[in-house]
C-alpha cells in the first residue's frame, strides 16, 4: 500500500504545480479496498500496481467531490480537502486527480480503459442518484439499491474485473464478486453510520439521515412501522436530531430487530460475493468486511 501512495505522490508531483501537491498530501490515507482486491486477482506487478493507483485517484477524486456535495467537514476523521482550502480548491483538485487518473488509464490496454471509464461514468450518475433521491424522504428500496450500485459496488466490480482481464481470469466471475462485495460495503457502511461512534467512524455518527439519505435500515424501519410512526420518522428527516428523537429511532431499531435484518442482508450479498469465486484470500476480504461488531 505505501507502494501505492508513493506512485500517488509521484502522479501529482509530475504536474509540476507545487500548491496542488500541498493539497494533496493533506488527503488522509485509506483502505484501499479497491487495491487489495486487484492485488489479490491480479498479483503483484508494475501493471497491477499502477492499475491500484489510477483507481485509487480517481476514487480519491470522487470522495473530494462528494464532501462538497454532502458539505462534509471531516474525512477519515481529518479536516475535508473542502473545509482546510474551500469547496473551489477541493473542487479542482478533485479535477486534476480525476484528469491524471484519466491520463494513467490511456496507457493501459483498451479494455481496461473501457472498463475503468465506463464505471467513472456510472459512479458520476450514481452520484446525482444519491442527490436526487435526498431531495424526500425515500422508501423505494430498488431504487436505493440501484442508487448504491451505481456510487458505490460499481467501482469495486470494475476494479476485479480490470483486474482479472490483466491476468486473463474469467472476467464475468470477478465482476460478479466486485458488484456483490461493493454492495454488501455500502450496507454494512450504512449500518455502522447507525451502530457506529464518531470516533470509530471518523465522522459524526448518525449522519445519514440528517444529509437526507434514507439509507436501507430506515427503509427496513419505515416498513414496519405503524402510520402514526411512519410520520414521526419522516419529520425527522433531514433534521439535527435531540438526544430523545435519537433514542427514539434507536429504540425502534431495536424493537423491530431492524439492524440483524440489515446486516443479514449485506451477508446475502457477502456470500454471494463468495460463491462467484474461489480464492481463500477474496473470501477473507468479504469476511473482514462483515464478520465484525457492529
Ligand atoms: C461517497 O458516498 C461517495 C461516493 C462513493 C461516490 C462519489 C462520486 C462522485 C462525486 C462522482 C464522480 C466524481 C469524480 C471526480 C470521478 P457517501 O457520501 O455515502 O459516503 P461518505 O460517508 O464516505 O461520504
Ligand atoms: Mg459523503
Amino acid at each position: 500500500m505505501d507502494k501505492i501512495d508513493e506512485i500517488l505522490y509521484g502522479f501529482i508531483s509530475s504536474l509540476g504545480y507545487k500548491p496542488a501537491l500541498d493539497m494533496f498530501e493533506k488527503i488522509s490515507s485509506g483502505k484501499k479496498l479497491r487495491s487489495k482486491l486487484i492485488l489479490k486477482i491480479a498479483g503483484q506487478n508494475e501493471q497491477s500496481v499502477r492499475l491500484c493507483a489510477v483507481v485509487e485517484l480517481i476514487h480519491l477524486a470522487s470522495l473530494l467531490h462528494d464532501d462538497v456535495i454532502d458539505d462534509s467537514l471531516l474525512r477519515r476523521g481529518k479536516p475535508s480537502i473542502n473545509s482546510l482550502f474551500g469547496t473551489k480548491n477541493a473542487i479542482m483538485l478533485g479535477d486534476i486527480l480525476y484528469s491524471k487518473g484519466f491520463n494513467e488509464i490511456v496507457k493501459f490496454d483498451m479494455k481496461i480503459a473501457d472498463i475503468i471509464s465506463d464505471a467513472v461514468c456510472k459512479l458520476s450518475i450514481g452520484e446525482l442518484m444519491d442527490v436526487e433521491l435526498g431531495a424526500s424522504f425515500n422508501d423505494d428500496q430498488e431504487k436505493y439499491l440501484k442508487m448504491i450500485y451505481l456510487k458505490t459496488a460499481v467501482l469495486i466490480e470494475a476494479s476485479a474485473k480490470a483486474a482479472a482481464s490483466l491476468v486473463n481470469l474469467d472476467e464475468e466471475k470477478y465482476a460478479k464478486y466486485g458488484k456483490n462485495l461493493g454492495l454488501a460495503f455500502q450496507i454494512v457502511d450504512d449500518i455502522l453510520d447507525i451502530t457506529g461512534t464518531a470516533d470509530s467512524l471518523g465522522k459524526p455518527a448518525m449522519n445519514d439521515f440528517k444529509e437526507g439519505k434514507t439509507t436501507l435500515p430506515y427503509m427496513f424501519l419505515y416498513e414496519k412501522l405503524n402510520k402514526e410512526d411512519k410520520e414521526t420518522l419522516k419529520s425527522m428527516f433531514k433534521k439535527e436530531l435531540n438526544k430523545e428523537q435519537i433514542a427514539w429511532i434507536k429504540a425502534k431499531f431495536d424493537e423491530y430487530d431492524i439492524i440483524k435484518n440489515s446486516i443479514s442482508l449485506a451477508k446475502d450479498y457477502g456470500n454471494k460475493a463468495i460463491n462467484s469465486v474461489c480464492n481463500d484470500d477474496l473470501k477473507q476480504i468479504v469476511s473482514n468486511m462483515i464478520d465484525r461488531d457492529f
